[in-house]
């Protein structure tokens, strides 16, 4: 196993077996020795990042308004000393009027950066991308198991009109938007780890400003295509019994046989809520990113969550910590999305004879309508001859 590999999984293994959360708190400390100032074991404790009581620091700020100043012998810094206004400035307790202006003024020093990076650049790239791999791996070997699924008995020739130019249009712009997304934030987040040392800082710099700039604004895309494609197929979407027979027959995919399905099957119902919640998830957390601290929500949404599991997750939060949520989230769902959209792809391209024609041309075979969607197509083809009639 190479170094690198190996600091990779000692990283991994050391964050689920001592995560952040459940460090102990340091043993109550002797400062004596200092004369209340932190001492060698306070720094070293800070630095496995212990959970320490920092009160002797916190609240250790000077006292400017005691009977007895000491601002004749120090000046303009009146009953504070420069120890205290670090102090100060490192617990947030400095007059945030004096800062920069900006949304985020009030907070100077943040300190759950470290946690936030090491989830980022350990378990999230090793977690994240080994999903991707283990479902390709995994419909590589469905592939060679079960091979392509053919039409029974051929195609009919004769073709049936699935969906429309708008409705095409809505798919390819909510799937070419995803895919650049995925492809730019997938280099975003490893690219540090596994472009650089292929080609270069040099080069990696521009590729990351790109990817960053296609990001941002492709997202827009992805949110337009994600609204049109709910509007247009939501009422085919709505689950009914028919889903759980389609379910238990397994799609049909070992047995051969089709269950019977409307315009959507069960799994295509299970692609499109998958889509559309996750988008929405991922779309909400993306924005909170894009405008940074002008929409945090977690500390609303662990409220509510606390409020109805009973769980005790942080209610309040630095604005920092609010955009290391909003980051840590925004990649877990997106990681699960395309999961799931890799399967999709797959399933409407080399998966299935004859699916890829209803997103391309618009057009399917009418014998494939028939062995996926027998109840839609009979319902097509009465309405036709009701129009014939008329
Ligand atoms: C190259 C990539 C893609 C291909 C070849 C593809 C192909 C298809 C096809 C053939 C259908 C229609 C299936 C039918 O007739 O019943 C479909 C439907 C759909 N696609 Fe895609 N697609 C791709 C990417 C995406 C992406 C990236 C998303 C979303 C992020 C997406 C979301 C959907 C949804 C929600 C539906 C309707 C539900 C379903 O049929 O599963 N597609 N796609």
């Amino acid at each position: 196993m190479n170094s690198k590999l190996l600091g990779a999984v000692i990283l991994l293994l050391t964050t689920l077996i001592c995560p952040p959360a459940l460090a102990q708190e340091s043993a109550s400390v002797d400062r004596s020795s200092t004369g209340g100032a932190q001492t060698l074991e306070d720094i070293m404790a800070r630095q496995e990042q212990l959970k320490i009581d920092e009160s002797f620091r916190s609240e250790n700020l000077g006292n400017p308004d005691s009977a007895a100043p000491i601002s004749e012998s120090l000046g303009t810094l009146g009953g504070r000393s420069d120890a205290d206004i670090w102090r100060s400035i490192r617990y947030n307790k400095i007059d945030p009027s004096i800062q920069s202006p900006g949304p985020a003024n009030s907070v100077l020093i943040q300190d759950a950066g470290m946690p936030w990076y090491k989830l980022r650049e350990g378990p999230l790239i090793s977690y994240g991308g080994g999903a991707l791999l283990a479902v390709i791996a995994l419909l590589i070997i469905f592939y060679f198991v079960r091979g392509k699924i053919m039409i029974d008995g051929g195609p009919a020739g004769t073709t049936v009109e699935r969906f429309k130019a708008i409705e095409r249009f809505g798919h390819w712009l909510l799937a070419g938007s995803f895919i650049a997304l995925a492809i730019t934030g997938l280099i975003t987040l490893m690219g540090r780890s596994f472009l650089i040392p292929v080609i270069g800082k040099e080069a990696f710099a521009p590729l990351a400003n790109g990817s960053k700039w296609l990001h941002n604004n492709i997202a827009w895309a992805f949110m337009l295509g994600l609204v049109m494609t709910f509007c247009m197929w939501v009422v085919h979407n709505i689950p009914s019994k028919l889903d759980w027979q389609w379910l238990k027959a397994g799609g049909g995919i070992f047995t051969k046989s089709h269950p019977s399905a409307r315009k959507f099957n069960a799994g295509q119902k299970i692609i499109f809520w998958t889509v559309m919640l996750l988008g929405l998830s991922v779309s909400l957390s993306g924005l909170s990113m894009l405008f940074p601290f002008e929409m945090p929500m977690f500390a609303k949404t662990f409220n509510v969550i606390n409020s109805i599991f009973g769980t005790d997750l942080p209610t309040v939060l630095a604005p920092h910590e609010e955009m290391q949520y909003a980051n840590i989230w925004h990649s877990i769902v997106a990681f699960a999305m395309m999961v799931a959209i890799i399967a999709h792809i797959y399933i409407g391209s080399v998966g299935m004879e004859g699916a890829f024609d209803a997103m391309g041309t618009g057009q399917v075979d009418r014998e494939w309508a028939r062995q996926h969607h027998d109840l839609w197509v009979a319902e097509v083809e009465s309405k036709q001859d009701r129009g014939n009639s008329s």
